[in-house]
């Protein structure tokens, strides 16, 4: 059955429709940890993606369980602000356990004039990306695409439905080390390529979130746009 919204406040603009972002910025244990991990001795995980890279590596088990730790609480938080959002506050999490089910995890080696082609993740509910590496020298290159009006150089972009008045159905994110992103699975999203010689290196999760009910005492809830 549909959630039906009632406004509370005699004024109200909100965003009912549209899938949601995550960001976190990770904490540099964590980007060092899986540099560490990073190996030619893992399984070539290339088969499954798209990306015209130089190496795409399966996460081994110790690896998903690194990053089930640094992470899995966000990707958590993630799905419970989606489904609250989606469900217009009519969503207890504490009424739910949560079970995170990393089905695959994999670094992406891209060198210059590489390029990771429009595509979605399937067979999971969400998708996240993290920044490990970056080739010294972009920024200036960056410097000199900034002054172009659409700047792109080795940077990720999402696309959403199509262009309509007073929405939007693209964003770029610009990577930085450290940074992580989340995105349900059928978000498009493609990686452009950057001239700099040298490895942007960085990490993805296809995660599902399983839910369970429990009994929890009545709470106030909570429902932010
Ligand atoms: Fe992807």
């Amino acid at each position: 059955m549909s959630a039906i919204y009632t406004p509370s406040q005699d004024k109200e603009f909100f965003t009912p429709f549209g899938p949601m972002l995550g960001f976190y910025r990770m904490p540099p244990d964590l980007v060092d940890q899986l540099n560490a991990k990073m190996s030619d001795q893992l399984a070539d995980h290339s088969d499954h993606l798209v990306g015209k890279v130089t190496q795409e590596l399966r996460f081994d088990e110790e690896l998903v369980q690194i990053a089930a730790q640094g992470l899995g609480q966000t990707l958590i938080e993630y799905h419970i602000r989606a489904r609250t959002r989606c469900n217009f506050g009519d969503y207890d999490h504490r009424t739910k356990r949560f079970a995170l089910d990393i089905m695959s995890g994999w670094f992406i080696r891209q060198f210059e004039n590489e390029y990771n082609p429009l595509h979605i993740h399937t067979q999971c509910h969400l998708s996240c990306v993290g920044y490990l590496a970056l080739p010294d020298g972009i920024e200036a290159e960056w410097e000199d695409d900034y002054q172009d009006h659409h700047p792109s150089h080795a940077h990720l972009q999402f696309a959403h439905g199509t262009d309509v008045h007073y929405s939007v159905c693209n964003f770029m994110v610009k990577p930085k080390v450290g940074e992580f992103w989340i995105f349900p699975s059928y978000m498009f999203h493609c990686v452009y390529p950057f001239k700099t010689k040298g490895e942007r290196r960085s990490f993805s999760l296809n995660v599902s979130i399983n839910e369970e009910n429990v009994t929890a005492p009545a709470a106030p809830r909570q429902w932010s746009l």
